[in-house]
């Protein structure tokens, strides 16, 4: 095996989908706080009330609501796996399996309640603080997103979800928050997480999005990568040893026949939002096909000559992503769609897949890695990776998760090919390593963890942490560097 002596071996959570805690301590209310659980294939709604006493939900907050909590609702991320007072036994245990790294992410509301504060919440500060602290007793190092999915909900309301350029310069103060207050404790930042999901996510399920959402889309990363590109500025400022990355929602896609429609297809594909989204993060400026993408949609871009000057000077330190699956697209309407995680596509003959619909690739993650790394030659670190299974407790009172142990090692075995080919990896964080509610769905039964959590889809449960076949496994592997899988 060929990892680096200081490889990065660890886990990685959101904020939203492990603290709970959600109505303590001076924090805002977040818009995973109003969402509620969804199933296998059902996505999740957010919850919302008007002016006068109506109430909904939806995929979205209309114009003239505000999001809201309702009586007879189950929030899943409200409680979450408590994280937020059991982060000393957690950290603990991350320790026991010789993390070095462990990604976690600040909830906005947390610090500023509704993003609008001119001072921090003292006992958000507070909070990541001993985190980060704990984390250091261990010898682990932090890997923070500043903005994993749960912006203050009161902003979302006020700029309609980054429809207005002011939430550029709130993202900045927060981001600036951050870097003050925790330099020296946190080194490596991520700005935001799977930037480009925005875009995936119109095409959730086949949808077709109308020219107004790619308008809405486009308009919000742009304003995204402004203030992401602040936020790299203003961090090397307050520390030029801090390593800022961008984090790519990173699914690998393939043509599905040699038609070169279908190969046309899949280029444009890889172009709608994962290059252009690196591109602009990594390079410093819009690629060339972007004004394609525009002019198709009829998207006008609000861009000023300021805006492109703070793309150029705040490009990323790192390339970083999430991945755990491909696509496959065809021009050739007659084939059976599937519709994964903020993906779809055509059902790929080749490979296995998931409960959830998710095509199991570790080759998948080879091509990823050579493919990006020759495009912008950064260092790279996989910050999710994971699969997301029921678990179930044997008669022997364990959880046998072998199915686990095997997608991880395939993953692992593919992430060793594309360093010996070249590619400068230097961390892997894997996705859910304590078991957390799930992004897509808001179950907890989809686990994800080394650590089981014993709450379930309707927020029965202890709370109790149990260590599953898989925790032995991975401290084997971190311990031998990756040799013993
Ligand atoms: C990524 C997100 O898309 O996938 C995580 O960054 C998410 O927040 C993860 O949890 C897995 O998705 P899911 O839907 O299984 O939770």
């Amino acid at each position: 095996m060929s990892f680096p002596k200081n490889f990065y071996w660890g886990g990685a959570t959101a904020a939203n989908q492990i603290e709970g805690a959600y109505n303590v301590d001076g924090r805002g209310l977040a818009r995973t706080d109003v969402t509620t659980a969804g199933s296998l294939h059902q996505n999740r709604q957010v919850t919302y009330k008007f002016k006068d006493g109506r109430t909904g939900k939806g995929s979205f907050i209309p114009s003239d609501a505000t999001g809201a909590v309702l009586p007879g609702e189950y929030y899943p991320n409200q409680e979450a796996i408590d994280f937020y007072h059991h982060y000393k036994e957690d950290i603990k245990l991350f320790a026991e399996m010789g993390f070095k790294m462990f990604r976690m992410s600040i909830s906005w509301s947390r610090i500023f309640p509704t993003g609008e504060e001119d001072k921090p919440n003292q006992a958000g500060l507070d909070f990541y603080r001993k985190v980060f602290e704990e984390l250091h007793k261990y010898n682990i190092e932090p890997l923070v997103t500043i903005s994993h999915s749960d912006d203050p909900l009161a902003m979302e309301e006020k700029y309609h979800d980054w429809g207005n350029r002011k939430v550029i310069d709130l993202y900045a103060k927060f981001a600036e928050t951050l870097f003050k207050e925790y330099k020296g404790l946190v080194h490596y930042w991520l700005t935001f997480n799977e930037i480009n999901s925005t875009v995936m996510f119109m095409h959730f399920g086949g949808h077709q999005a109308s020219d107004e959402e790619y308008q809405h889309a486009y308009q919000k990363l742009h304003y995204q990568f402004v203030a992401s590109a602040k936020a790299v500025q203003i961090g090397h400022q307050i520390d030029p040893n801090n390593q800022i990355g961008c984090m790519i929602c990173g699914i690998a896609t393939y043509p599905l026949t040699p038609d070169p429609k279908d190969i046309l297809l899949n280029e444009h594909m890889w172009e709608r939002d994962i290059y252009y989204c690196g591109d602009v993060q990594c390079k410093g400026k819009y690629p060339t096909f972007a004004h394609r993408l525009w002019d198709k949609h009829h998207v006008k871009l609000d861009i000023t000559d300021e805006d492109r000057e703070i793309l150029k000077n705040g490009t990323v330190d790192m390339y970083t992503f999430s991945y755990y699956m491909s696509s496959a697209v065809t021009t050739h309407k007659d084939q059976e769609e599937v519709g994964g995680n903020l993906s779809t596509g055509a059902r790929n003959p080749y490979l296995n897949y998931s409960e959830w619909e998710w095509a199991d690739d570790p080759d998948g993650l080879q091509y990823y890695l050579e493919k990006m790394y020759d495009r912008y030659e950064l260092p790279m670190m996989i910050v999710e990776n994971g699969l997301g299974a029921i678990d179930k407790i044997d008669a022997d009172g364990k959880i046998h998760d072998d199915y686990r142990i095997q997608y991880l090692k395939e993953h692992i075995e593919a992430m060793d090919r594309a360093i010996q080919n070249g590619v400068d990896l230097r961390g892997y964080t894997t996705w859910g390593c304590i078991d957390l509610v799930s992004a897509g769905t808001g179950q907890m039964s989809k686990r994800y963890g080394f650590i089981y959590v014993d709450r379930d889809d309707q927020g029965h449960g202890t709370m109790k942490r149990m260590k599953k076949d898989s925790f032995d496994w991975y401290r084997k592997v971190i311990k031998s560097n990756g040799e013993e899988l």
